[in-house]
């Protein structure tokens, strides 16, 4: 943003209050190039770094891991799971500004604009796993996303993603994630709250799900 006097109340307004997707994809534009450090610096962003490692842990180190970074946004994601070691990684977002961002970090092996609102343009059972990190909040996307982030993962991968303290509650995801599991469309490996933001006081539900060998 070329402003730098904006406030830290109108960015998550911006994203958070979005009515369409038209309005949500400008909030980014504008917001791409500083995104990061706003993220981490001003609001003390901690959950692109929980995830890495939430995955890590659900991989069990198998660094050869092909793995779909879902509303990677610039990378943050990306860039913890690199340090860990990861080097098989697309990303996958609507908003090409954040896009460009993630790929100067040139950490991706591809990256795909793509609306995770509507069937994903990926084969099933492409990845090993999948994160998805801060894309299920306020203003952005619904628990019916997960249906894809299921189909493109393989018999046995896995899937890790933050749901939004407050929006988790307000926004269906609960209900969502429990009726999958209960259809066996995915079987639960871990759940906790985590800080979110730090300087924000907010935090997170860290999910991590395990697609079944025998769902297809
Ligand atoms: C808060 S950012 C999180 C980015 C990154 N995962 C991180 O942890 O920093 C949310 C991202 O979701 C993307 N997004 C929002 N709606 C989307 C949609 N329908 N399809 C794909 N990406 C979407 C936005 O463009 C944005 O890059």
């Amino acid at each position: 943003m070329t402003d730098k006097h904006i406030t830290k109340t109108e960015i998550l307004n911006n994203v958070y209050t979005a009515d369409d997707h038209e309005q949500l994809m400008d909030a980014y534009k504008a917001w791409a190039d500083e995104y990061d450090t706003d993220l981490v610096d001003r609001f003390g962003y901690v959950a692109h770094i929980t995830s890495a490692k939430a995955l890590d842990q659900a991989l069990g180190g198998r660094h050869d891991a092909a793995i779909l970074d879902a509303g990677s946004g610039t990378g943050l994601v990306g860039e913890e799971l690199a340090k860990l070691g990861y080097r098989t990684m697309d990303a996958l977002d609507y908003s090409q500004d954040m896009l460009d961002q993630a790929q100067a970090k040139g950490i991706y092996r591809a990256l795909l604009q793509a609306d995770m609102t509507r069937p994903l343009p990926l084969d099933d059972n492409t990845y090993d796993a999948v994160v998805c990190t801060g894309t299920f909040t306020y203003g952005h996307i619904t628990g019916d996303a997960f249906a894809e982030l299921i189909r493109v993962t393989r018999p046995g991968g896995v899937i890790v993603f933050t749901v939004r303290e407050g929006a988790y509650e307000e926004y269906g995801y609960r209900e969502k994630m429990l009726e999958l599991e209960t259809r066996g469309a995915w079987e639960l490996v871990s759940f906790y709250d985590t800080p979110y933001q730090i300087e924000e006081g907010n935090t997170c539900k860290m999910c991590t799900y395990r697609v079944p060998d025998a769902h297809r």
